[in-house]
This record gives C-alpha cells, structure tokens and sequence, in this order.
C-alpha cells in the first residue's frame, strides 16, 4: 500500500511533528509500504518532502526541525469522494505522485489534531490513521474535552474557560471566579499542545500575564486548578484490529532540575533533566483504575486508532484525568513509543498496527 505520510502543519508544534515524522519514516517498513512523505510548511503550504529522517531529528543543541517550504509544491488532485488520494506536484512535469491508500497525518495541534484534516480525508472518502472528526475535535479543546469526560463519569480538575471578549468585556469578573477556583492554577491556550502557552499563576496579579500568554496561541483559555503534589502519570491507548481499546503499562514523567511543570524544554529539549519512569510504580490497584479510566476516556470522546490519556495521581492516590491527546508525540524521547515497548509492542509494530487499522 502507498501511505502519505503528512506532517509538519501550522500550529505550534510543526517541530514536534517533524520530529515524530522522523521517527514514523524511519519505522515504516519499506519493503510492503511505499511511502510518500509530505510536509506542510508553518504557512500552510503543502510540499513533496525528503523523507529523509536524518533531516527530521532534534539536534543535540535543541535545534528544531522545520518543513521546508521552497521544496517542489504538492497539490491533492483529486477530491472526489470514494477515490484514492492523488497527490500531484504541479511545478513539476504533470507526473502525479501517484494515488494514495492511506494517509497517516503525524500531526499535532490545531489544523491537523482537531478533526480539520480529518474532514477534508472524510470527504474526500481516504482512509488515515487515528481518530475522526469529532474525536479530534473535542480532543483538541481542552474546555469541551473536560465537557465530554466529565459527562462520561470521569475525573477532571475543576476550572473555568476564559475567551478573549470575556476579559475585555468584565476582567473583574473572571478575576473572581478565578479567586473560586483557587491559586495557584494553570492558564492553558484550549486549542494547545507540548505545553505552549501554558504557565503557572501563583496569585491574582499574575492572572494578567498568563492570559496574555496563552491568548496569544488561541482565543479561548482554561484556568485550571493545579493539582499541587499530584503525580503526573500518562497511559497509552491502541486498537486492536478487532476494534477493542488495549492499554499500555502507565508511566511517570518525574520533572527535576528548575522546571515547576512538564513543559516545552522538559519534554524535548534533550539536555533537560526529565526523568520517565516507564512503567510508573504506582500503589496496588491504581494501575488497574489508571488502564480503566484510559479507555473510558477513549470510549467517552470516540477515540481510534491510538491515543494517550494524561493523569494526575493526587495525593490521597485518587486519579484525574488530565487530557487525552488523539496523535500523541512519538519522538525518540516520547512516552507513547516508551511505554508501548515496555508493554512488549516496539515502535514498527506499533506503526505497522495503526497503518493496518486505517486500511481495515
Ligand atoms: N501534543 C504532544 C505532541 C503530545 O501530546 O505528545
Ligand atoms: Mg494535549
């Protein structure tokens, strides 16, 4: 089968695919797939890319990759519902890249995680990796993600969705409620991921700040509670081919060094001193509940494919779920990939598996 695979995009996290993108393409079994690797560029162009993983990696000093956007344009020929994708490279001769099976969007955040691509693959009747429209959707918004989990009996954190024209209109009143819910809390973009955007607010005067923060990244924020002295603990989740929901062995992101949460630098600048405990050691019966709970959540916003549910081990050993995320990073340093090969599924099984699932 041709797969394409796309990534890069224009969201925040273009590097992070490109990273994952590098990991994928050097994964996938060249002798039964033939691969088209595509990259979107930060404004959005579609390009034939190199597919070269050398090219994809973080550097030792941090550097990080990019789609490059002057590479030969791509264009979807076709689409045309019940047809196999056809990509074509139009400043080149006429030559079509030739149709495509399956597309495997190694994409993170807005226009790529939340159900965008998936619309457009949906009508043009292309099957891809991973979740749906809606999955994706509301996967993607933190404020609705928290609407659908808590509705499916889950355990989330409380907190309130500040919009833009909200805090311009009555700061006052966002104040307050945030004074509710307590400090100190997080302020997260809704529509984020890899942690940009996202800081900490120890009090009321910092509230100015952290909004400013994250609505630079999307119009729409979350005040969150912080889950102080919590545990931050994430399982995988991956479909079998007869559809069931499997789940990996948890495991523990122990931040050390002067980081106060998981953020950016934490998860990928490799120098950074984050400590991962694949598998987790969690007290008797909690990973049990953990695996449980990663399915309900799972089953709650109709996942597919793959996901991977974030938790907060409280103090008292209650759990809460932080978030699910529909196309969880796989870099080399990426806790899917880890905790997957601790549950015995290394990293070409696990795309080989998510490949088969999309072609079923
Ligand atoms: N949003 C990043 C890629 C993750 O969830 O792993
Ligand atoms: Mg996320």
């Amino acid at each position: 089968p041709r797969v394409a695979v796309v990534f890069g995009g224009r969201s925040s996290e273009h590097a992070i695919s490109c990273v994952t993108a590098g990991s994928v393409l050097a994964a996938i079994d060249g002798d039964r797939y033939d691969v088209v690797p595509i990259g979107i560029a930060t404004d959005g162009r579609w390009v034939l890319e190199s597919g070269d993983p050398e090219r994809l990696r973080l550097d030792g000093a941090g550097a990080l990759p990019s789609v490059d956007g002057d590479r030969s344009p791509v264009a979807l020929a076709r689409v045309e519902h019940g047809t196999d994708l056809v990509v074509s490279a139009p400043s080149r001769p006429p030559e079509t890249l030739g149709e495509v099976d399956v597309v495997f969007p190694v994409l993170h955040g807005p226009w790529g995680e939340d159900g965008t691509i998936q619309g457009m693959l949906e009508m043009a009747g292309v099957r891809y990796v991973g979740a749906g429209v809606l999955a994706s959707a509301v996967s993607m918004d933190k404020a609705y993600m928290k609407v659908v989990l808590a509705a499916a009996g889950l355990p989330v954190l409380p907190s309130i969705t500040v919009s833009t024209r909200a805090w311009a209109a009555d700061p006052d009143d966002v104040r307050r409620r945030a004074d509710e819910i307590g400090y100190p809390l997080f302020v997260k973009p809704a529509r984020g991921g890899s942690s940009i955007g996202i800081s900490k607010v120890r009090d009321a005067a910092g509230l100015d700040a952290g909004l400013a923060l994250a609505f630079e990244h999307d119009p729409k924020a979350l005040l969150e509670v912080s889950a102080e002295g919590a545990r931050e603990v994430e399982c995988g989740v991956l479909q079998a081919l007869d559809g069931s929901a499997e789940t990996s062995v948890p495991a523990e992101i122990r931040i050390t060094g002067d980081h106060e949460f998981y953020d950016f630098d934490a998860k990928y600048l490799p120098q950074e001193a984050t400590a991962l405990d694949v598998p987790a050691v969690l007290p008797d019966g909690v990973e049990a509940e953990m695996r449980e709970l990663a399915v309900q959540a799972f089953e709650a916003v109709g996942g597919e494919g793959l996901a991977r549910v974030d938790f907060f081990v409280m103090p008292d050993g209650s759990l809460v779920v932080n978030e699910i995320n529909t196309m969880p990073g796989f870099t080399p340093l990426s806790m899917y990939p880890q905790m997957w090969a601790a549950t015995g599924v290394d990293y070409p099984t696990l795309v080989d598996r998510l490949l088969q699932l999309a072609l079923q």
